[in-house]
């Protein structure tokens, strides 16, 4: 299992905002392109992926979105990505702070944020911060079913960065290179089929 956990500092948590956010400040399509690349290959659905979407902006509280095993969507561009983060906002009208709604096969919502949510994999699931200045990926033997921390395209808050750290999260990178959080799970994918491969 891969699982990837994109902070939307910007995301709104009001569905009738979203499609506005593309291509806008709040850069709604970094989110898009992220599970696009988190889920598809070339004619084909990757299985064993996991992929949690934070949207931080909120009027109450943050909505952590959880796409998974089961999630069907209806193609591989923008809008189809958008269209499940829209209908898990609607349909989740009233959810309470930390309730988890199904909405669909692969998909749930629930009322907590980014901090929580890291709380809960913690002890559980190795989690590796990704950050331009952590250790090389290609110097780290990754563990079984690592859990991987992108920020959108604002970066983490420090406050955040340091107590990941002092908790002994290992941060990980991918190069000098600020790259797109979409850039980084596809570099993530391509590490670990490498190194599955290696194994077989
Ligand atoms: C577009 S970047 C964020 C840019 C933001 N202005 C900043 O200064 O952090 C999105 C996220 O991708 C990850 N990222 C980008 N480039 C990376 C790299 N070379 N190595 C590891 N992670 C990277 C980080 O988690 C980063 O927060």
């Amino acid at each position: 299992l891969r699982t990837f956990i994109l902070r939307a500092r910007k995301g709104s948590t009001r569905p009738e905002r979203i499609k506005a956010q593309i291509g806008k400040e709040a850069h709604f399509e970094v989110v898009a392109h992220a599970l696009i690349n988190a889920f598809f290959v070339s004619n084909g659905f990757r299985q064993d992926v996991e992929m949690y979407v934070v949207l931080d902006s909120s009027e109450d509280f943050p909505r952590t979105l959880k796409f998974s095993e089961g999630i069907s969507f209806s193609g591989f561009h923008e809008l189809a990505m958008v269209e499940w983060v829209e209908k898990a906002l609607r349909e989740s009208s009233g959810l309470k702070k930390d309730e988890t709604r199904v909405i669909a096969p692969g998909l749930e919502i629930s009322g907590f944020g980014f901090e929580r949510l890291v709380g809960n994999l913690l002890g559980t699931r190795p989690i590796y911060v990704l950050e331009p200045k952590g250790e090389d990926i290609r110097g780290i033997d990754l563990e079984p079913h690592p859990v991987f921390l992108l920020s959108d395209h604002l970066a983490m808050p420090a406050k955040t960065l340091k107590s990941f750290k002092r908790q002994g999260l290992r941060t990980l990178s991918l190069g000098k290179q600020m790259l797109f959080a979409s850039q980084c799970v596809t570099l993530i994918h391509y590490e670990l089929d490498q190194r599955g491969a290696l194994e077989k």
